[in-house]
């Protein structure tokens, strides 16, 4: 059997928490593969708001295993805390959830050293989440980190001290003042809590499951958030594309089948770097309040944009989408105009081409589209959705050259509609 993948295609906060629990009801697994609780999925369903950071979008599905793959980095006090909220719901997770033995442990020195090497960097930070993404993911790439599988080792604590030591010695070096020893003793405890959940040799794992039955893997942030492909530094320290499937569950691309891409029928970005379409004005302001548009984990207003296919395009080509979601097209309703950015001018040159350098001065070239100014939110079918809203469709499908299978007009489950 396959492994289907749902991967957000902008900068994150695309709606793959509402897809993955929308798609969870017909796959009897959900797997997490990279990126940790800078994560925020939000579900809404019968008059319930959950937002998963860790835990897997699947946790709500009756029957469904979810699994934190190695590619994850978990942070073991928001995990009990998020294991305290579905306990609210009736769901134990610890029957419900597997975690790798090779997911890499967020230290709470971790997130000091994000905080100290943001604060070193002044105008130039990242505008991280400050949940110690990077520092995690840098001491699995330099071979110094923790992992999940190690807290059952005798000499765990021993190796905690030497890496916290050398984390301290960081945090000098960056002139950050803090307490190393905060939330030390709460991090302790929450390991222990660890203890008690099915750690798993995940590759092993999910290959023996797709013998038998499929299974959906659940990115986090988005493709242009990649290490590699995204708008680099300005990025976050994963692999977020197609490539961190493979990796961070221990299968081979041979097993993937659909890759479902998200995207927002406009754009918004939350922490520092390039954004070609970005609005300042009061459309931007609009888009932001209708849609909802503050984070999930931080509450930061994110920053608003027109949709850009040229960006769009790129990733859809990096991921190899096979099926694209539109998600929040709702939140155009009242717009007279809606444009779309087609093509950049770089250097004086028009392109449709995502660049090298994305600080450089980018000029989004617009395809203005009339509004359909009419209510979508409660429309289920295809056949109700006004023609204008079916032409842009059309036109985003011949642009990206993959259809739009799905498309989102409310948080809740039952705004779905299916093509
Ligand atoms: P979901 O899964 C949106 C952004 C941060 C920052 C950059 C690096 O909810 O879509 P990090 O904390 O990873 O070092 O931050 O990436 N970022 C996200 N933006 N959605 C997310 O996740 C994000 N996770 C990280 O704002 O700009
Ligand atoms: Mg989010």
């Amino acid at each position: 059997m396959k492994l289907d993948v749902v991967l957000g295609l902008q900068w994150g906060d695309e709606g793959k928490g509402k897809i993955v629990d929308v798609l969870a009801g017909r796959y009897p697994a959900v797997a997490r593969f990279q990126g940790g609780p800078n994560a925020g999925h939000s579900l809404h369903f019968n008059g319930h708001s959950f937002v998963v950071r860790s835990i897997p979008s699947g946790i709500f599905r009756e029957g469904a295993t979810n699994i934190i793959g190695s590619g994850v980095v978990l942070d073991p006090v928001t995990f009990r805390e998020e294991c305290g909220n579905v306990a609210k719901m009736g769901i134990d997770a610890k029957e419900r959830i597997r975690i790798s033995k090779k997911a890499h442990l967020i230290l709470p020195t971790h997130k000091l050293l994000d905080a100290a090497n943001e604060a070193a960097a002044g105008k130039g930070k990242i505008g991280s989440t400050l949940k110690g993404i990077g520092p995690t993911y840098t001491d699995k790439i330099s071979r110094h980190g923790l992992r999940v599988g190690d807290i059952l080792a005798p000499d765990f604590k021993e190796r905690f001290a030497k890496l916290k030591a050398r984390h301290i010695q960081q945090i000098k070096d960056l002139d950050y003042q803090c307490d190393p020893d905060e939330n030390e003793a709460e991090w302790m405890d929450a390991i222990e809590f660890l203890k008690g959940f099915n750690l798993i040799d995940c590759e092993y794992f999910v290959n023996e499951w797709l013998e038998e039955k499929p299974m959906l893997a659940e990115g986090a942030q988005g493709s242009l958030l990649d290490v590699d492909y995204g708008s680099y530094p300005f990025v976050t320290s994963s692999s977020t594309t197609i490539g961190g499937v493979c990796t961070g569950l221990g299968v081979a691309p041979s097993k993937v089948g659909h890759v479902y891409g998200i995207f927002k029928a406009y754009c918004t970005r939350v922490g520092s770097g390039p954004f070609p379409t970005e609005l300042f004005d009061e459309t931007g302001e609009k888009i932001r309040k209708i849609g909802n548009e503050f984070g999930a984990v931080t509450g930061r207003p994110r920053r608003t944009g027109w949709l850009d296919l040229v960006a769009l395009k790129y990733t859809v080509m990096i991921d190899g989408v096979t099926d694209l979601i539109m998600m929040k097209s709702d939140c155009l309703d009242s717009f007279e105009t809606i444009k779309v950015c087609t093509s950049y001018i770089v250097d004086g040159k028009e392109t449709d081409q995502f660049p090298f350098d994305t600080a450089a001065e980018i000029t989004p070239v617009y395809t203005e589209f009339k509004g359909w100014n009419q209510d979508l939110t409660g429309m289920r079918k295809e056949e109700e959705l006004p023609d204008a809203f079916k032409e842009y469709i059309k036109f985003m499908e011949d642009y990206l050259k993959v259809p739009i299978k799905i498309i989102s007009l409310g948080p809740d489950r039952e705004a779905t509609i299916e093509r």
